[in-house]
């Protein structure tokens, strides 16, 4: 008996640093789970890896068309989806916003804010077929204040905020609840690709040192509190907001020599 029997859940974003850790975790507490993503070799691979109660399902979250076929394609296989978790998203390359072009603009905004409002339009009449679920948005701490140079992303991640609120409160009479997750610095290549390339080491572009817990936080540090929001567990828990951030928002700690 496991956590997820008989669910099914919809992970965007499912063959990245985060979500796959997602996807596997769920799919080991029993859950079936489609692997929702843009990058086919990476998102067949692991769903071989997992087996039958695992589907990859290429489809970009900007485009409204494919999350419908996604979530038929989901009720097909699996009968129902129980769970979204809206993880999908794109960080912009570091620029001042009088350097910030339209196009980039409309890019970060487009798959971080638009393609979350897409899923919980898309997915929140199967959840109610379902007899109720659980949406879970990722955010981001840089939604809780500001940040120079990424304009686009912390504008995009704060509106995902008041986004997930106001669904909370639109479908918490179907047994639908929807919360939000703030990761804070999380070791995955969304961290150092943006801003230094793929080959530069993410310990070299960012020191968790002044964090009160020093260190990065993993993957595996979300999907802990992902399975919690997710479960039965927290069926009183809506419209709430989770920082999982190692300390980062409460400013910097004191330094080694004088703690
Ligand atoms: N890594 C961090 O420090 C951090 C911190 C706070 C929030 N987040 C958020 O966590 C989430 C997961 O990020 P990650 O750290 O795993 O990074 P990642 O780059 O490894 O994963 C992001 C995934 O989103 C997918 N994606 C991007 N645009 C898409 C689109 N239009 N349609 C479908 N899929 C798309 C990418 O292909 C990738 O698989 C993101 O929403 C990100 O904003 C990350």
């Amino acid at each position: 008996m496991h956590r997820f029997d008989n669910q099914t859940v919809l992970v965007t974003g499912g063959t990245g640093g985060q979500g796959s850790s997602h996807v596997r975790a769920f799919h080991a507490e029993g859950a079936n789970v489609i692997i929702g993503g843009t990058d086919a070799g990476r998102g067949t691979a692991i769903a071989d890896e997992l087996g039958s109660r695992a589907r990859f399902i290429r489809f970009d979250v900007t485009d409204e068309n494919s999350w419908s076929s996604a979530v038929a394609t989901a009720e097909e296989a699996f009968g129902a989806v129980d769970v979204l978790v809206n993880n999908a998203g794109v960080q912009n390359p570091p620029a001042l916003i009088e350097d910030t072009d339209e196009v980039t603009w409309s890019r970060i905004l487009r798959t971080n804010l638009t393609g979350t409002f897409l899923g919980v339009k898309a997915v929140a009449p199967a959840l109610r077929r379902a007899g109720g679920g659980v949406i879970v948005n990722i955010a981001s701490t840089m939604s809780m204040g500001g940040t120079a140079l990424y304009a686009p992303y912390v504008a995009s991640k704060w509106a995902v905020r008041g986004l997930t609120r106001t669904a909370a409160l639109e479908l918490g009479r179907d047994h639908i609840r929807v919360n939000t997750i703030h990761p804070g610095v999380i070791a995955t290549r969304f961290i150092n690709e943006p801003a230094v390339g793929a080959t530069a080491a993410i310990a070299d572009f960012y020191s968790p040192e002044p964090f009160a817990v020093p260190r990065l936080g993993e993957p595996a540090d979300v999907t802990r509190l992902l399975l919690f929001l997710t479960s039965a567990e927290a069926s009183f828990i809506t419209g709430a907001e989770y920082v999982i951030d190692g300390g980062l928002l409460l400013g910097p700690a004191l330094a080694a020599e004088t703690a």
